[in-house]
């Protein structure tokens, strides 16, 4: 690998400067996405085509210079695969026909999932991306956490609050863990195939981390991600839970790599919380990259300057919105990289 640096820093070996991508790179901030994006009728008919997913994955590599290629695909891809429909509405977003509430709902659901048969489209992306990478960055694959997920099946779209999925937190508890067992199982499945097709690194995102309570997280997500941390060995795994901050002692004691940290949570303090064992990814208010030139730059070498050790992976808190200037998003890439580590 020409630049492993994001796989070095993850395992938390010795690199001279510190490795950024961005979450969201693939997407609406570049033009070229766009016109990749407005040559297909929507989202998913993108989503299913390798060839053009490698094509949107590589941009951000050949354009903005980041330290790894992240594929394109969504999180959404693994409730389909299990047999609940999606469509992505244009200036909307995510929309499932059916939901699950009740036992009767979770039958409709595919017992196995052959993740060849179902997500192969993914998997063949991956291959082909690899190859087209030809080993410049290393290649990260990606999955929604069971809880996330679990909110998506439940709601059967994206929500303010939540309630429907922390409803039955409090109202069906036992089928609540059925179903984020289930996710779990598919999920490692789908990871592990993703590593098999050529991923050098997994993320795990938890979106919707940030609702739920300390206890809750450590009763419904935290044993789902420690299965999935558990059953990859060789691979790095990145952890990214959002707004947990409650949590993140609990996340600390996770069998993965690295965690990745939102905008809220303080450098300096998870460190403390977290010790030397864990790489932390992120975490620039992606607000940030609105702002101008000067400020972009201090802001940035502020973040930098929080690190006291080289077990760092840079990143924004969360993913890029869709509006911001990709020359911005060179300004942070370009301050990291000219960043001498002390
Ligand atoms: O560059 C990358 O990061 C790779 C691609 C990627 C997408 N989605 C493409 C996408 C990744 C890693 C995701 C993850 C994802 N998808 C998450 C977790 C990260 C997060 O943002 O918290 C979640 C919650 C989703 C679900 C999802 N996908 C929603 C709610 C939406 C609609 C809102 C939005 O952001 O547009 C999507 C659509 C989506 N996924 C787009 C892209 C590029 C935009 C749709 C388009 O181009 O038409």
């Amino acid at each position: 690998m020409k630049n492993d640096l994001l796989i070095k820093a993850a395992k938390g070996e010795n690199i001279n400067r510190y490795p950024v991508w961005i979450m969201r790179q693939a997407g609406r901030i570049l033009p070229e996405y766009r016109a990749v994006r407005s040559s297909v009728k929507g989202f998913k008919e993108l989503v299913k085509n390798p060839e053009l997913c490698c094509d949107v994955t590589l941009q951000p590599v050949d354009i903005l210079d980041v330290d790894a290629a992240i594929i394109f695909s969504d999180i959404l891809v693994v409730p389909e695969a299990m047999g609940l429909d999606y469509e992505m509405i244009e200036q909307k977003g995510p929309w499932f026909e059916k939901t699950i509430r009740s036992e009767k709902d979770f039958e409709l659901l595919s017992s196995k999932v052959d993740i060849e048969d179902r997500l192969g489209y993914v998997l063949e992306a991956i291959s082909l991306t690899k190859k087209e990478l030809n080993d410049r960055v290393p290649l990260i694959g990606f999955a929604g956490a069971p809880w996330t997920i679990f909110c998506y099946m439940i709601e059967g779209k994206g929500s303010k609050t939540f309630s429907e999925s922390r409803k039955m937190l409090y109202t069906n508890r036992e089928l609540a863990h059925k179903l984020l067992d289930r996710i779990t199982n598919v999920t490692i499945d789908y990871l592990k195939a993703q590593i098999a097709h050529g991923a050098d690194l997994v993320q795990v995102f938890d979106s919707w981390a940030g609702i739920l309570s300390r206890q809750q997280y450590a009763e419904f997500c935290i044993p789902y991600l420690e299965k999935i941390c558990s059953a990859i060995s060789d691979t790095p795994v990145t952890i990214f839970s959002k707004g947990a901050i409650l949590s993140l002692p609990d996340l600390a004691k996770l069998n993965c790599n690295t965690l990745g940290l939102d905008w809220n949570m303080e450098i300096e303090g998870v460190r403390k919380l977290v010790g030397e064992s864990k790489t932390l990814q992120g975490n620039l208010d992606p607000c940030v990259l609105y702002s101008d030139r000067s400020a972009i730059e201090s802001e940035t070498k502020k973040l930098l300057n929080s690190f006291k050790s080289t077990r760092h992976i840079v990143n924004l808190g969360h993913g890029i919105y869709p509006d911001t200037d990709f020359e911005k998003v060179k300004i942070f890439i370009n301050t990291i990289k000219s960043y001498e580590i002390k």
